[in-house]
């Protein structure tokens, strides 16, 4: 029988109330595949702060690299807020990203019919919404040199990031572009800033030349802030999007406004040895202890995990297809929830899903 090691990394909020339910769910699934799952536990974020006093536990990196693919929670707060900038609880995540040569981050943004009205976007934008955001991970103001903060005698003061790329790294992350886009619509845009900043001109030059391997895929360039306007104005004119880290960051926030609820949406790192896999939300300090956050963005990162790392690609089916069951029977979580139905908690909702995977296996 195949036995994977997942590291489960569920770190701070809410991070540490979903996470238990993918890992239920991933138990699940092996169970009905006749494969076993060694999960092992890392403190990262917060919880690593206030236990070991670095934003990624000792040991942690390492259990990550012996892992075949690492389910991650969540990580930040503020209670942490005041901590020196290089300790951080989002430090630990960045680490990961950067350690593990985890440059591609793949954010898929679908409506489900059922949750049309859960967003706060009318109908007629969002109904038919199925998007895939790949952004760019390692690279950008997230780690260019130099950075930091000069203090002046007067008082004054002068802060410094930097977007830097070199064209391997906007030629690998173009490529995971094509090949997303090739097994879905087969349409890219290419999101940048190249009328302003010389970095997305590079962007640019390089993606065009890279399309001429994937003739089949048709590109498109487009400016981040028309980008920004156009996802909520007509979400439907896109497939599959690749750009920048920040770019990214700030893009697929929004795109997640069109699946209804952060609450929904998954998501995987790739590129390195082993990949990834975190629900898209955060930690959200507001609900956060309460047992009402939604597990479904961590459950269909499980679902990624299975897809990606491990190619069980019908279990990934399974798990995506027990979560839309459920969605269909009605059941909802606080942030899904219609007025006046009464909401299932976070455990409540992994239980569910759980069954409808074992009902299917
Ligand atoms: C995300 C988050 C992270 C990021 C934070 C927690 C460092 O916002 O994954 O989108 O900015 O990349
Ligand atoms: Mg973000």
């Amino acid at each position: 029988m195949a036995t994977y090691r997942i590291a489960v990394l569920p770190g701070d909020g809410i991070g540490q109330e979903v996470t238990p339910e993918a890992v239920r769910v991933l138990k699940a699934v092996g169970k009905g595949a006749g494969v076993s799952f060694e999960f092992e536990e890392a403190l990262v974020g917060g919880a690593a702060i206030d236990a070991t006093g670095a934003p990624l536990a000792p040991g942690a990196l390492a259990l990550c690299r012996r892992a075949h693919a690492i389910l991650f929670g969540a990580v930040g707060g503020p209670k942490w807020e005041g901590v020196a900038h290089e300790v951080r609880p989002e430090r630990g995540l960045l680490a990961l990203r950067k350690e593990l040569d985890l440059y591609a981050n793949l954010r898929p943004a679908k409506c489900f019919p059922m949750l049309v009205d859960a967003s706060p976007l009318k109908r007629s934008v969002v109904e038919g919404t199925d998007l895939m955001v790949i952004r760019e991970l390692t690279g950008g103001l997230y780690f260019g040199e130099p950075r930091g903060v000069e203090r002046f005698a007067d008082g004054g003061a002068r802060a410094v990031n930097t977007m830097a790329y070199t064209s391997r790294e906007i030629e690998r992350i173009a490529r995971t572009g094509f090949e997303v886009a090739r097994k879905r619509r087969k349409r890219l845009a290419s999101v940048d800033k190249a009328n302003v900043l010389v970095v997305s001109q590079l962007w640019r030059e390089v993606v065009t030349r890279v399309a001429g391997d994937y003739p089949d895929v048709t590109l498109e360039h487009v400016l981040v802030d028309n980008c920004a306007m156009a996802l909520v104005q007509r979400p439907t004119q896109f497939d599959t999007l690749v750009t920048e880290n920040t770019f990214g960051d700030i893009l697929s926030d929004e795109a997640a406004i069109l699946a209804g609820s952060m609450g929904m949406l998954p998501s995987a790192s790739l590129g390195g040895a082993v990949g990834l896999y975190e629900p898209v939300h955060g930690t959200a300090p507001d609900i956060a202890g309460r047992g009402i956050a939604n597990p479904i963005a961590a459950i269909l990162s499980a679902a990624m995990l299975l897809r990606y790392s491990l190619d069980m690609q019908q279990e990934a089916d399974r798990v995506e297809r027990a979560v839309q069951r459920v969605l269909e029977q009605g059941h909802r979580t606080a942030d899904i929830a219609a007025a006046g139905v009464r909401p299932a908690g976070t455990r409540e909702m992994g239980d569910l899903i759980v069954r409808e995977v074992e009902a299917q296996g």
